[in-house]
């Protein structure tokens, strides 16, 4: 990895800032200054010292996100915000949202730049439990419930799975789904003659939304949450 890439992803700073800092003779690598930006290194081996600070590399970052309304679940887009941008721009450039929600839909969203991680928390082999808080047009009936619990037709070649329906307030459920179909929820309720009013997911694999996250705020996974994903 370039010299100047490493020490951005260690948040030094930006990517100008940091090769002036190199300019300077502010990095060494394995004890020796070493000025030039595009000088390469062995990220896991080399000992890099920033001011006389060793930089411990860390291969995988994981964020915990509240996706606000307006903003695509995407690394790039030619006209919208994305969540990667939500980061800021002393991220390294490897990370990615963990699946989607619709531009509409707020929550939980998982980024990182583990691929395998991603992988197994989307593959549908694993029927990662994913929970919704939906407010929907008019309260859900008995019947509504019982359907959406057993699976319905949505107008795929299978009916979805059985899912789990919690009613918190008159047109507000709670639902726990364990497939990632594309614009799931809201064609399970419109399977039942209703409209998803807003969607915000509020839990997704181990993990569950930080109470303490506005829209558009993250943070890092703890120890515990990582394992837990890792363990799925
Ligand atoms: N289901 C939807 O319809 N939209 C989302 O964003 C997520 C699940």
């Amino acid at each position: 990895m370039r010299l100047d890439k490493f020490l951005c992803e260690m948040k030094i700073g930006s990517r100008s800032q940091v090769k002036v800092y190199i300019r300077q003779g502010g990095v060494t690598v394995n004890g020796t200054v070493v000025s030039n930006p595009e000088a390469q290194i062995r990220e896991t081996e080399d000992e890099v010292c920033f001011r006389g600070k060793k930089l411990q590399y860390c291969q995988y970052v994981y964020y915990m996100l509240n996706k606000p309304k307006g903003v695509v679940s995407a690394t790039k887009d030619n006209t919208a915000q994305t969540v990667v941008s939500l980061l800021g721009n002393r991220q390294r450039e490897d990370i990615f949202p963990v699946g989607r929600l619709d531009k509409d839909t707020m929550g939980l969203l998982l980024l990182t730049n583990d691929g395998d991680l991603a992988h197994r928390m989307l593959t549908p082999k694993k029927h990662v439990e994913k929970t919704y808080r939906v407010t929907v047009s008019h309260p859900l009936t008995e019947n509504d419930r019982i359907r959406l619990e057993q699976g319905l037709d949505i107008g795929d070649e299978k009916p979805t799975l059985p899912a789990k329906v919690e009613l918190k307030e008159e047109n507000v459920v709670l639902l726990t789904i364990h497939e990632g179909r594309f614009h799931q929820v809201k064609r399970m309720m419109q399977a039942v003659d209703n409209q998803v009013v807003e969607l915000e997911r509020v839990a997704f694999g181990g993990l569950v939304l930080d109470k303490g996250l506005k829209p558009g705020e993250y943070r890092a996974l703890t120890a515990e949450e990582i394992d837990s994903c890792r363990g799925l």
